[in-house]
């Protein structure tokens, strides 16, 4: 089903020479037209209002009842009331506006709504803690590179649908513990780019289903021992540029499916606090970047990954077991390949599946250069619609998995061609769609007629 627009409309511009009595005439057939705001588009199927780019300071008026997509991304909308947005709205697009005040209610009405995106609104300082009550269907919320500092305790309470939770590039401080306690179906946590210093307990409690935890470039210095404890179903982990000197192997034992670790970037203490980190890396496979000592001098510049056992023998109730004291049976190592845990012990390369590079983790060589920024997420699977959004969704994530939009994909607003029929000019398209209209109607009224 093709979508077609409705109503294309620009104020003060076209060829606004139609005759009151034409358009008396269109009204008197069509009593219910459809309304599209001012400078936007509309389309039918499913029904969509498009207002993205026009610098509006407010959302526009006439937004249809019954649309299902709002896209209002790059606008200089700054304040959301109750009453705007209805019942019927599934994807709501804010990203990139001067969003500032989200009166308490706005969201409530959102009943159907999957995918919220808030990202990008660089004075959003501070959200209510009932914001998003009721959004139980909410699949995707995005709150990235706004201003946040701090999250109430209860504002993803509820959200049981939630899968993909982007909070990166803010200034958080802390997360409370629980703050994710209802959101099992959580399986992306982007908190990258923010202020956090400690991870406790409880923080992460809840998250049975998460998959990807990024949490690198923070200031974290402590994670507490059993910070991880209900994430055995993560597959990457990104701690890199932080501020940690240990990190426990316990800790790391409560992830039994990752594949993905980066903890570059980090002043690792090679005393005895490594330990257990070094014994979990001994039996556990895995995928990491290099885990450079920067004490005690003597060890600084090597990778913690590859400490002989001997480097060990002198820290307090060491025997001559596998890391006996310093790792408690809490985990257990998976799967070992053909060769034995013993295969790292030299410094050469763990693991060798092909999805080794997926990550840009290489072969786990010795190597201490520090990431480039740029390749952060170049390696993430490019199809991959929810890596992070710097910049937010392109034109083309915006129509991609939308065939039904067919030819109007890369034209945004005016510029869309009617019918894929190419390059009618503005006037004419508007001139057709009157003329298209008037026929109808007159068809109509000979039928009434007769
Ligand atoms: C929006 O504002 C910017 C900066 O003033 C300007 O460059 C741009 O042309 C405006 N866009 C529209 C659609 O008016
Ligand atoms: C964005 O919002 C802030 C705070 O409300 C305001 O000070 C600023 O002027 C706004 N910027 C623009 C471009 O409208
Ligand atoms: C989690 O998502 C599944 C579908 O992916 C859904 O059936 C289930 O109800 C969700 N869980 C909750 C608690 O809503
Ligand atoms: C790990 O580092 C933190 C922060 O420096 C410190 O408080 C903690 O005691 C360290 N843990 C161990 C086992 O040394
Ligand atoms: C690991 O990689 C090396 C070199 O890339 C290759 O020779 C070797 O066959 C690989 N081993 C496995 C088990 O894939
Ligand atoms: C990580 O930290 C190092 C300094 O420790 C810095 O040079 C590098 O730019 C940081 N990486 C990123 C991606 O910012």
């Amino acid at each position: 089903m093709a979508a077609t627009p409705i109503f294309v409309m620009s104020r003060g511009a076209g060829p606004v020479r139609a005759t009151v009595h034409i358009l008396l005439v269109l009204l008197a057939c069509h009593p219910v037209l459809p309304t599209c705001p001012s400078l936007c588009t509309c389309y039918f199927s499913p029904p969509t209002v498009s207002c993205q780019s026009h610098n509006f300071s407010k959302v526009p008026l006439g937004i249809p009842p019954n649309a299902q997509r709002i896209f209002l991304q790059n606008n200089l909308i700054t304040d959301l009331r109750v009453g705007i947005f209805g019942p019927h709205t599934v994807k709501l697009w804010l990203y990139s506006n001067n969003v500032t005040n989200i009166q308490t209610g706005a969201f409530w009405d959102l009943r159907s709504l999957q995918e919220l995106d808030l990202g990008d609104n660089r004075h959003l300082k501070a959200l209510d803690a009932d914001t998003f009550r009721g959004l139980s269907r909410l699949q995707s919320l995005n709150l990235y590179r706004c201003q946040l500092t701090s999250l109430p305790s209860l504002i993803f309470r509820r959200l049981y649908s939630l899968q993909y939770l982007y909070l990166q590039d803010n200034l958080l401080l802390y997360l409370q513990d629980d703050l994710f306690i209802d959101n099992s179906n959580l399986t992306h946590l982007f908190l990258h780019g923010n202020r956090l210093r400690v991870l406790s307990e409880n923080v992460f409690r809840g998250l049975m289903n998460l998959d990807r935890l990024l949490l690198h470039m923070n200031r974290l210095h402590v994670i507490h021992r059993w910070a991880f404890h209900d994430l055995y179903k993560v597959t990457i982990l990104y701690l890199f540029n932080n501020s940690l000197t240990n990190l426990s192997g316990d800790t790391m034992g409560d992830l039994p499916s990752l594949e993905f670790l980066r903890l570059n970037g980090n002043p690792w203490a090679c005393d005895c606090r490594a330990r257990s980190l070094w014994a979990w890396y001994r039996q556990f496979r895995i995928s990491s970047s290099d885990v450079l000592c920067v004490s005690p001098p003597e060890r600084r510049g090597m990778d913690l990954r590859f400490l002989a056992e001997e480097d060990f023998v002198s820290c307090p109730g060491t025997t001559t077991g596998q890391g006996k004291n310093g790792v408690k049976a809490k985990w257990k190592p998976k799967i070992i390949n053909g060769n034995g845990g013993a295969q790292t012990v030299n410094g050469g390369a763990r693991v060798n599946g092909s999805s080794n590079n997926l990550y840009g983790l290489g072969d786990g060589r010795i190597d201490s250069s520090v990431p480039n920024p740029s390749t952060l997420y170049k390696d993430l699977p490019s199809n991959d619609i929810y890596s992070p959004k710097y910049d937010g969704p392109t034109e083309e994530d915006y129509w991609g998995g939308y065939g039904s939009e067919g030819d109007l994909q890369n034209c945004i607003g005016l510029d869309c061609p009617i019918d894929g029929s190419s390059s009618l000019s503005q006037e004419s398209s508007w001139t057709l769609h009157l003329m298209i209209s008037l026929h109808l109607c007159l068809l109509l009224l000979n039928r009434r007629e007769l």
